[in-house]
């Protein structure tokens, strides 16, 4: 017997389909999720989100039970934030309607908010095997090319025929396997443009393949180009802090940016600018431009650094961050460079200061950004172990250390410490740094180290010891100029904890260290 296109393809897919994170589940909540997050995204940046979103939402539960706000976060970069936000309603309107138990049913799927037909369509089809075609773009093209069909596929008409030819080649059973074989198909050999006719499992029974117009289809009326717009933005600073404006216009609603005017005719004096706002601007300087373009846009951007003499208080959807606090808000791959500009604006007004008359609330604000650096670098322990390490008892320490005579420092970021330095001169030592996990990487580490060089004897050997777990601080020593001394040296065995010695070699020992008589690398 001859065998039909949907057995053909099948086979074809048993042996090429793709192996994605999203597949081998039947799991309608995770397959939901990855649709919401496939619409308009390629797979290969899916992946990881994917994966990253259902540690922090494991199941439909979890998900609804977030704040809208940390939803974002875990979207930041994916664009189009409109379907995270409807994935949070619809998730609790699951929740709450049906006990967050996904129906198998196409028609209740339409109705969760962000759900549109090719999504409920390839939800019923790979969670239940429900025979329903999922017409994204590859379907569309595939069948398109597959049955000849030569007609503007964006006309309704067209789309129910496309519909409707999908319905007749959809098999009895594997429905979801069908669908996903058609993108995979669609992915690979059919690809948009000159398509690779050879290779596909379908040639023979192709009528644009019979023909040679599959470059041609499918048909489509003409894209509009994107309109470009300028756009002011502005890095609006006070004290270590940055102005933030949570959106209100549709087009990125709700995600966090500077403050910024669209389509404004150019402003000349910068002092007129901020009056926008209600603030006085002492001074603006412009910091560079960028752009991104958005599919109906193009955001040709200048960036702008105002800095204010006060924060006032401004209405609701504005708020003044410090560097971490503007790092937890959800901000659009748009604000790319000016994140960046504001980024080395606040680490610029970093301070180190000594503890020793240092004000109780920053004791605090130490402890804690040092408790979170801990804890992320102790992230392997026990959980008992990291219990144990609570806010209060890392000040203890610090306190401790202090009380022993060493060096406490506080890296401060305005009124907040981005983390904590500890020297002991006499064993001309640097005994600890920690900086907040959203603060690393940003040059604070480093601008530690070049002053713990200043502090201690540069004439003896420097120490330093460096946690295994923490492999950038290790580089950043050794761009210091120290060396490894004794690598992976146990320091808690219950715990597992294992570190690296370094030295930075004094005057007596440079010449022997440069000739590697320690026999470690360097
Ligand atoms: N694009 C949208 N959904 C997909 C899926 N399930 N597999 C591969 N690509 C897709």
């Amino acid at each position: 017997m001859k065998k039909s296109m949907a057995d053909r393809l099948l086979a074809w897919y048993d042996v090429h389909g793709r192996t994605l994170p999203f597949r081998g589940t039947k799991d309608p909540y995770r397959i939901w999720l990855s649709e919401i997050m496939l619409q308009q995204t390629r797979t290969e940046t899916v992946g990881v989100y994917f994966m990253n979103f259902l540690a922090r939402f494991p199941d439909v539960f979890a998900l609804a039970a977030a704040p809208e706000e940390d939803v974002l976060k875990m979207w930041e970069g994916l664009g189009y934030y409109s379907r995270a936000r409807n994935l949070h309603k619809a998730a609790r309107m699951a929740v709450s309607e049906w006990n967050g138990v996904f129906p198998a049913d196409y028609e209740a799927l339409l109705s969760l908010p962000g759900v549109g037909e090719y999504t409920a369509a390839a939800i019923a089809s790979i969670a239940f095997d429900l025979p329903c075609p999922a017409m994204d773009g590859n379907l569309t093209r595939v069948l398109s090319r597959f049955h000849g069909v030569r007609e503007n596929v964006e006309r309704p008409s067209v789309k129910r025929q496309l519909l409707a030819l999908a319905g007749e080649d959809m098999p009895p059973c594997r429905c979801g396997d069908f669908n996903q074989a058609l993108m995979d198909l669609g992915a690979s050999h059919c690809c948009p443009g000159t398509p690779e006719c050879e290779k596909c499992p379908l040639k023979g029974m192709c009528s644009a393949c019979r023909e040679g117009d599959a470059d041609l289809l499918p048909l489509r009326s003409a894209k509009k180009a994107p309109r470009p717009v300028d756009v002011e933005v502005l890095l609006i600073t006070c004290g270590g802090k940055i102005l933030m404006e949570k959106r209100r216009e549709t087009l990125l609603k709700d995600m966090w940016v500077y403050p910024m005017k669209e389509d404004v005719l150019k402003w000349c004096a910068p002092e007129y600018k901020v009056e926008r706002w209600g603030i006085e601007v002492e001074k603006g300087q412009r910091l560079g431009d960028a752009r991104h373009v958005f599919t109906h846009r193009i955001w040709q951007m200048e960036i702008w650094h105002c800095p204010v003499g006060a924060t006032p208080q401004m209405p609701e959807h504005y708020r003044w961050c410090t560097l971490s606090q503007m790092e937890q808000l959800p901000i659009p791959t748009a604000m790319k460079a000016a994140r960046q500009y504001a980024r080395d604006i606040l680490t610029e007004g970093l301070e180190i200061y000594s503890t020793a008359h240092m004000p109780y609330t920053m004791w605090r604000s130490m402890a804690w950004a040092y408790w979170q650096s801990f804890q992320d670098v102790h992230r392997g322990a026990s959980r008992a172990y990291l219990e144990e390490h609570t806010p209060t008892y890392m000040e203890m320490l610090l306190r401790g250390y202090a009380a022993m005579g060493k060096d406490v420092y506080c890296l401060a970021l305005g009124e907040e410490a981005a983390g904590v330095m500890v020297l002991d001169l006499k064993e001309n030592e640097l005994c600890g740094l920690y900086v907040q996990p959203l603060l690393q990487k940003k040059g604070i580490g480093t601008r530690a180290v070049q002053f713990a060089l200043r502090h201690l004897d540069e004439s003896r050997d420097m120490h330093v010891t460096a946690l295994d777990s923490a492999p950038h601080a290790i580089r950043m020593y050794k761009n210091a100029g120290f060396t490894r001394v004794t690598e992976h040296r146990l320091l808690d065995k219950e715990e597992q904890v294992w570190e690296t010695c370094l030295v930075r070699p004094g005057d007596e020992n440079k010449e022997d260290m440069h000739h590697g008589t320690d026999g470690t690398e360097n």
